[in-house]
């Protein structure tokens, strides 16, 4: 059996075991929605919980004990997702508040002033740590190969007793490169070994790749609800190894960070001994319901029959793209590549233009047209891409 059958026939069990999915997005009645690399689409459950949150507001008014218990169930199902404790987690405004809260508590004097950077980075992760040179730190870039992916030796070799931290993108948001599981523990083991932290940007992987925190050891984690993970803007998460708490006490802070957050006591700053001392605010309470319903979706169907099933239709779509000649920008083996696949594209802001008037709905990032797969993407998905940039074959590279 070809490597195209194999993928055909096990992307339609996989498919089979999750067909209902796919009923939950009434968006894919009309599209070929394969963006979710860029926004994940509306569930049906999301949408009622949004909605339970206004008739509530109408009803009622305001419940705050309500909406801290939301937050606190958003809490609970990134735990579990991510195979962390409760206590590990934060549930802030967006990914780059988590970065920000985290990286105020990092100190860079005493000779550990490097930060060391792949360039797999969304903007927010490089920026923000950028901005951390004015508090003394050095931020230095570790680049892809040849092939767009890092190998963990490019950063065995610069980390040293002078690294802070060393900061990773899951799934680079440009061309859908992976760190595999085998390079992140490698990178994280070199990092110990010479006392420097990593933290994982997994934004472009939480929802639709297999994490567990624990088994590749990063000491911090970072991502939000509005992709894979189904939510909605304006929530993210942090996880922190529970050992490093109470020697990181953030400067970057707030009531809802506080140990007692009914102290109100405007005359110290008692962070909370949990990881919710990375938090600031009043918690996105809307964002919050729809989060909870995303995530429990995702916990629903489980994250590892979720990831099967996008890595054999990712596998299916990639080898349709080769077969048609298209220039596939992802590295192509299973373990270097996420739920995103991408093309370069002569002009990817007009390809994009041009799927969409066919109904298939993409995004571009750096010249390539990106298309992020989900559990309620199948192989009818991928032949109406395929048929699109068939049509459009001059505007690809
Ligand atoms: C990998 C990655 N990190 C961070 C972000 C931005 O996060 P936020 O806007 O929640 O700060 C994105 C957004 O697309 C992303 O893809």
């Amino acid at each position: 059996m070809s490597s195209l059958e194999s993928a055909c026939e096990q992307s339609s069990i996989q498919i089979d075991g999750l067909q209902d999915a796919r009923r939950r997005f009434p968006t894919l009645e009309r599209l070929a929605y394969i963006n979710s690399g860029s926004y994940g689409l509306l569930g049906d459950t999301v949408r009622a919980s949004l909605e339970e949150y206004m008739d509530h507001r109408v009803k009622v008014g305001a419940d705050w004990d309500l909406w801290v218990d939301r937050a606190g169930r958003v809490r609970d199902k990134v735990a579990r997702l991510l195979g962390a404790q409760r206590d590990e987690i934060a549930v802030t405004a967006s990914a780059s508040a988590g970065i920000n809260a985290l990286a105020s508590a990092l100190d860079f004097s005493g000779g550990r002033d490097r930060i060391l950077v792949s360039n797999y980075e969304f903007p927010t992760s490089g920026q923000i740590w950028h901005a951390q040179a004015r508090r003394g730190a050095v931020v230095e870039h570790v680049a892809e190969d040849e092939s767009g992916l890092i190998p963990p030796e490019h950063f065995a070799d610069r980390i040293d007793e002078r690294t802070r931290i060393v900061v990773l993108s899951h799934v680079c948001y440009r061309h859908g490169g992976k760190f595999s599981n085998g390079s992140i523990r490698s990178i994280v083991e070199v990092a110990h070994d010479h006392g420097a932290y990593v933290i994982l940007d997994c934004f472009q992987s939480a929802g639709a790749e297999v994490i567990d925190v624990k088994e590749l050891g990063v000491d911090f984690a970072v991502g939000g609800m509005f992709k894979y993970l189904l939510g909605t803007a304006g929530i993210g998460f942090l996880y922190v190894r529970r050992e490093l708490i109470p020697d990181l006490v953030p400067t970057a802070s707030g009531w809802f960070a506080q140990d007692d957050i009914g102290a109100m006591n405007i005359f110290a700053n008692d962070p909370s001994h949990t990881a919710s001392r990375f938090e600031a605010g009043t918690p996105p309470v809307p964002s919050c319901y729809a989060a909870d319903a995303g995530l429990g979706i995702i916990l629903e169907y489980g994250i590892e029959a979720i990831a099967a099933r996008i890595s054999a239709l990712t596998r299916y779509a990639l080898d349709r793209f080769i077969a048609e000649g298209f220039p596939v920008a992802t590295p192509v083996e299973d373990s270097s590549r996420g739920p995103m696949l991408t093309l370069e594209a002569r002009d990817a802001v007009a390809l994009v233009t041009r799927l969409i008037e066919r109904n298939v709905v993409t995004s571009y990032r750096d010249g390539n047209v990106r298309a992020g797969f989900h559990l309620y993407n199948d192989r009818s998905d991928v032949d109406r891409l395929i048929e699109a940039l068939r049509a459009n074959r001059e505007l690809l590279a």
